[in-house]
């Protein structure tokens, strides 16, 4: 049993390239949204990296999961897992093991904004559990969550520390719109990378082999087909900070040399100075009781927490309260 549901299409993942590139290149200084990483090539190389010897958070979490996933489906009973920002559905399949096992489920639902992802998933996950119902809801997790299908014994798995992506303003609409469509009883599941020394968080983001250099440039790649725009690669470098005031690493993409970018699409010259830096992404470490603050502010209660023996990523189980 699989069907899919489409709250944005092509055209309208065009419209908002065009008005985030316009938006970000315009500012200062120049931001791009970490979405825009993710074409085909993006999600290989972003699986490359949770391979990385530098890059802990996937096999830390995927511990923390196989350790717990047994203790999460007996204390939620999940009736519905929705998993948000679904990509490879390795973890997930921890979570419907243990879900099946404990026999209250009864439907997946993954959200992804890339469809092509989502009926890969869709498919495989299909064939290796053939009694569940299966909807995959392409989307945007940060404006069609109201899409999500009703319910009650819902469980939402937000994972990988993708939270991190987002700044705290947005961290919070994002909560306080998911509270908004879930039942009080409900459940969030969240991965969350935690703040540890940053010898170890920059490698993570500027590994050895230059697997995140490509990721990070990959934009480039992206704008230049999407939007017919000339970038040059070559012309700039990646850079991976640790922000110890946001707590939040952040990558950037540096202009080694004064350079237009001309925009063909948008009709539009952007001038870069040497050494000028533009933000692609923030990835954001938290603290316990700090991400506990933030839940209760959207009306989750923080019922349980799960970390590995170092500390590195924590894994968050909080539940819907009646507000
Ligand atoms: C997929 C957002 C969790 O922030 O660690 C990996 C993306 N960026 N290396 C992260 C990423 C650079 C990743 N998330």
């Amino acid at each position: 049993m699989t069907s899919l549901e489409k709250h944005l299409d092509e055209r309208d993942l065009a419209r908002s390239l065009r008005a985030d590139v316009r938006e970000g290149l315009a500012a200062t200084p120049k931001r791009l949204p970490p979405k825009w990483f993710y074409d085909a090539r993006g999600s290989r190389l972003f699986e490359d990296i949770t391979r990385l010897p530098e890059y802990y958070p996937t096999r830390t979490e995927r511990a923390i999961l196989t350790e717990n996933a047994q203790e999460i489906a007996r204390i939620t009973d999940a009736k519905t897992l929705v998993e948000l920002g679904s990509g490879s559905s390795e973890k997930t399949r921890l979570l419907l093991d243990a879900m099946l096992e404990r026999g209250t489920l009864g439907s997946f639902v993954p959200l992804d904004v890339s469809e092509s992802a989502l009926l890969e998933a869709v498919e495989s996950l299909n064939s290796a559990y053939p009694g569940l119902a299966i909807t995959g809801v392409v989307g945007d997790m940060t404006r069609h969550l109201r899409h999500l299908p009703d319910g009650d014994g819902r469980v939402v798995a937000f994972l990988g520390g993708t939270i991190g992506n987002l700044v705290p303003s947005e961290r919070s609409a994002f909560l306080g719109d998911l509270r908004a469509v879930l039942h009080p009883g409900e459940w969030l599941l969240l991965g969350a990378d935690l703040v540890k020394d940053p010898g170890m968080l920059v490698p993570a983001y500027d590994d050895a082999a230059g697997v995140t250099a490509e990721f990070n440039k990959n934009v480039l790649h992206v704008i230049n087909r999407e939007l017919a725009a000339d970038f040059d690669p070559l012309a700039f470098e990646h850079v991976a900070v640790w922000d110890p005031a946001h707590e939040w690493i952040e990558m950037r993409l540096r202009s080694v040399r004064d350079q237009v970018v001309r925009i063909k699409e948008l009709d539009l010259d952007v001038s870069f100075a040497a050494g000028e830096e533009m933000r692609t992404e923030i990835s954001a470490k938290f603290r316990k009781a700090r991400l506990a603050a933030e839940l209760a502010a959207s009306g989750f209660a923080l019922r349980h927490w799960w970390s590995d023996p170092q500390d590195w990523f924590g894994l968050a189980l909080a539940q819907a309260e009646t507000i």
